[in-house]
């Protein structure tokens, strides 16, 4: 019997196929592999096979990482699986790649569809790629004609796109799977609108769940705290031929992906080896107000309001639903304030609303020429403009985004975010400009407290850097972290640092010590994860030694500060020159391009809050110490506001900014940050939004007026928290959980000894103690312009007064008197400084 030799080949194949198709990334013309067989990527990091998910018991086709075979990437037959192990995949006569059951007749279950021109079709193989991808490639050309990242399922691997490509018709989205053991198409997607200015919203069905705010040039501007960094970059493509974004692992041996799930939930995940699996990195949404259109059409959503409410209406605009805002509830949104007057021709204005996601920028219209002054005149020519904002943030802003319908899901951020210019009419524009003390930019509400970033951001930039910081050293020292690789491999030279002074000779010679990122990698042991002492919102501290063995604590700031080197080298200078035995020495600081680092003295007994917050070493401090800790920060305070040349209010002065040396004497570290960052860059993360929350005054947190009031604020809980060694862990559901509240509750019941470290045991001085809580009682009263100063408090602390009845103190509900029940808010501060720092 004679084969025609193409056939007797093909069967060899097939038959080599059978054997040795473990081996294999590629299916040929003609060939199949059926349940049960594998196609293996070149580097073996993916596998496609058929799989069953879950518990279900149905095939599917799907692709997968061979050393974690539960992360499937991506499905081909997603709403069609077999129902029995007879699938078989194959690249059939047509040159389409279809899913057919044996001996079926049927359909197929699944197929590339695309149209193959016939005299071409036998040259045309499909591949595995190491990047996850599946192609269907016309091999003479290398022409793709399908290929799997082109149909994304519910993970983005790195390299895949998301967004239209305008040329071919195709629009790429993810979505989620049915369930664990239903990778069918679910409800949840994320995609591309590409409309307005392109924004990436993920849909629960037909509703917008989410929104990443518009690509500004350099991020989402609704994820502030992702910016560009050393371990993933993302980049945004929009012309006429496609709106995509796509994003990049940087160190190829990071296995990272991006996934949507059922309930809504974005992901990125990091493979962590076998035995902690995947972690998230970063996740979206993740307060309240990311919830699309929580405030409603002109509201905008705070989510770090003191109240637990977190819907304010735009300047000019007033709740349509007073009822619904009452009970919480915030989406119906906002209307024009009641008798306001047209904002047309009619010496309007716009006041802007800095450090938000700007509202949905699907209708808006764009103009990529205008500056933002022509952006201004251009939605002030048009009547029915609302709003205004720039596009493009990168050197200094283009491009001009006008509003002119409803303005939806805004977001308030504590920095980051962008600025939005909303009209308002001559009233309220004067009104707002009047307010900002006479700054034209209105930019009066800078909530720019601590809780800053994103919480998941911030904690995602971290982690990633972390992990990706443990892989390298797992990898052995002969691989530097990259950041620090151009300095170790020598590609730099010392000559080539901006800084000439070392710090071994310009130590203790005061003027500005400079030290060399070489001379801290050394001292920090490459910043080992071993001599991290904590992170706080400005950045990571580390331990470190110096050659001589002078011990120091190096602060590691955030990047981004948008600081140039020459202010940031002059803040430096200033602060450094501050000194008081109440602060922390700051001996100086490390600058590299984008590395920013302050060199303090080493404090071996870290933080008050180590003390008083613990159990068991509460009983260190017996109340002669914690009276003298109390005044100690009293005196760096009062420096601080009063005595040192430049003006500082401190900002975040808690348990845990207090460090002690060797013999419990307080020291106040991260003083002049605020101002070495200016309002808008104090960072956050994770312990900070709590910890910080207890020590805002109240027209901090509502209205971000600071003055040296709201640092007496934070001394006066700080003072209390001291005295009863207890945490005031803000609830504003209960004030029984608030320190404050509760003490003032039982001050007012003459039962405020109740309260009073019981690890004190009885052995001190009753009066002196009654006498500190009624200090700091006065100092957390909900008014400023009652709070005494610290000169007063230094004072009172050391002289046997009279000391005044404090009044009713702020985040508590009883009162003592009717006068007290002045509301919180603008009015109350009206005669409080609005400046931070003022220099003399
Ligand atoms: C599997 O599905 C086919 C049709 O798609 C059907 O004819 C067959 O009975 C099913 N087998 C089982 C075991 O359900
Ligand atoms: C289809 O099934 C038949 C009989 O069950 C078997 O002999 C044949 O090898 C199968 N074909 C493929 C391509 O697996
Ligand atoms: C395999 O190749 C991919 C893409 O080129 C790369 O990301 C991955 O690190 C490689 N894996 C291994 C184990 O070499
Ligand atoms: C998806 O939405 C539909 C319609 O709202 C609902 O019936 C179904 O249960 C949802 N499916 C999942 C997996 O949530
Ligand atoms: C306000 O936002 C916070 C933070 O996301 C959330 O915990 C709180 O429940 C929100 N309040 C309301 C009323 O939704
Ligand atoms: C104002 O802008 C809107 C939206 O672009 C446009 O439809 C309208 O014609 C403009 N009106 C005037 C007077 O230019």
């Amino acid at each position: 019997m004679k084969f025609p030799k193409g056939l007797l080949n093909a069967l060899l194949l097939q038959l080599l196929l059978l054997q040795i198709s473990t081996a294999l990334d590629t299916i040929s013309f003609d060939q199949s592999i059926k349940d049960g067989e594998f196609l293996i990527s070149k580097n073996e990091t993916f596998v496609l096979g058929f799989f069953s998910p879950g518990t279900s018991s149905n095939r599917y086709v799907g692709i997968w990482y061979k050393f974690s075979d539960d992360m499937v990437v991506w499905v081909a037959n997603r709403d069609n699986p077999v129902n029995d192990t007879t699938g078989i995949l194959t690249l059939g006569s047509d040159g389409n790649l279809v899913l057919l059951r044996n001996n079926s007749l049927g359909l197929p279950l699944w197929s590339t569809s695309v149209s193959v021109s016939s005299s071409s079709k036998n040259t045309i193989a499909a591949q595995l790629l190491d990047s996850g991808n599946f192609v269907l490639v016309q091999q003479e050309s290398q022409n793709v004609l399908w290929q799997s990242s082109d149909h994304p399922t519910h993970i983005l691997l790195a390299s895949m796109k998301i967004g239209l490509d305008r040329k071919r018709g195709i629009d790429r989205y993810m979505t989620s799977w049915n369930s664990n053991n239903d990778p069918g198409t679910g409800n949840c997607s994320l995609r591309m609108e590409p409309n307005g200015s392109p924004q990436l919203i993920l849909y629960k069905n037909e509703a917008k769940l989410w929104r990443s705010g518009q690509w500004n040039g350099i991020q989402w501007g609704g994820i502030p705290g992702m910016t560009p960094n050393n371990v993933f970059s993302i980049s945004f493509i929009n012309n006429q031929d496609e709106v995509t974004v796509t994003w990049k692992v940087l160190d190829p041996s990071i296995f990272s992906v991006i996934t949507v799930d059922g309930s809504g939930q974005i992901q990125q995940l990091i493979w962590q080896g076998q035995q902690q699996g995947w972690v998230a990195v970063w996740s979206d949404p993740i307060d309240a107000c990311d919830r699309y259109g929580k405030c409603g059409p002109f509201g905008n959503c705070d989510p770090y309001t003191v109240s637990g409410f977190n819907c304010t209406c735009f300047p000019g605009y007033e709740p349509n639903s007073p009822q619904d805002w009452d009970i919480r509830d915030g989406s119906g949104g906002c209307k024009r304030q009641e008798g306001s007057i047209s904002m047309c021709r009619n010496g309007e204005g716009f006041v802007k609303m800095d450090h938000v996601k700007v509202p949905d920028t699907s209708a808006i219209k764009l103009e990529r020429s205008l500056s933002l002054e022509a952006c201004e005149k251009e939605c002030l020519s048009n009547c029915s403009c609302l709003a205004y904002a720039v596009a493009d943030v990168r050197n200094g802003g283009s491009g001009c985004m006008t509003w002119y319908g409803d303005l939806m899901d805004t977001k308030q951020f504590t920095e980051g975010g962008e600025a939005l210019y909303v009209r308002a009419d001559a009233l309220v524009s004067a009104q707002y400009t009047k307010k900002s003390g006479g700054d034209s930019s209105a930019n009066n509400k800078r909530l720019a407290i601590i809780l800053g970033v994103s919480i998941s951001v911030t904690s995602f930039l971290i982690i990633a850097v972390l992990c990706w910081f443990k892989r390298r050293r797992n990898k052995g020292r002969r691989e530097q972290p990259k950041l620090l690789n151009d300095i170790a491999s020598g590609s730099r030279s010392r000559e080539d640092l901006p800084i000439e002074n070392d710090v071994d000779e310009q130590r203790g010679k005061a003027d500005l010590p400079f030290f060399y990122l070489s001379t801290i990698v050394e001292a920090t042991e490459e910043f080992s994860s071993a001599n991290m002492l904590g992170h706080g919102g400005f950045g990571i501290v580390y331990k470190g030694s110096l050659p001589d063995g002078q011990e120091i604590a190096v602060k590691r700031l955030s990047r981004n500060s948008g600081q140039g080197v020459e202010e940031f080298k002059n803040e430096v200078k200033l602060i450094a020159k501050l000194q008081h035995r109440n602060l922390v020495r700051l001996f100086g600081c490390c600058i590299d391009k984008e590395e920013r680092m302050l060199i303090y003295e080493y404090m071996p007994n870290r933080s008050l809050d180590l003390f008083i917050f613990d159990k068991n070493k509460r009983s260190l401090l017996d109340w002669g110490k914690r009276f003298q800790i109390i005044i100690g920060i009293a005196r760096g305070v009062l420096y601080l506001h009063q005595d040192s040349r430049l003006k500082i209010i401190h900002r975040d002065l808690k348990a845990s900014n207090v460090l002690l040396d060797s013999s419990m004497n307080p020291k106040i570290s991260d003083f002049g940050m605020a101002r070495m960052f200016g309002d808008d860059q104090i960072e956050a993360n994770t312990n900070r939004v709590v910890g910080t929350y207890g020590y805002m005054s109240p027209e901090y947190a509502m209205d971000g007026l600071y003055s040296t009031k709201s640092d007496v604020f934070s001394f006066g809980v700080l003072a209390l928290e001291i005295i009863c060694g207890k945490k005031n862990n803000f609830q504003f559901e209960d004030s029984y959980l608030n320190l404050v509240g509760q003490l003032w509750d039982l001050w007012i019941e003459g039962k405020a000894l109740d309260i009073v470290d019981s690890s004190l045991g009885q052995s001190y001085p009753t009066h002196e103690v009654m006498r500190c809580i009624q200090i700091g009682l006065l100092c957390v009263q909900e008014n400023a312009i009652d709070r005494p100063t610290m000169l007063d408090v230094v004072f009172m602390l050391g002289n046997e007064t009279t000391l005044l009845r404090p009044k009713k103190a702020a985040f508590s509900f009883k009162n003592s008197a009717p006068d007290s029940s002045t509301s919180r808010g603008a009015s109350s501060v009206n005669d409080v400084t609005v400046t931070v720092i003022e220099a003399r």
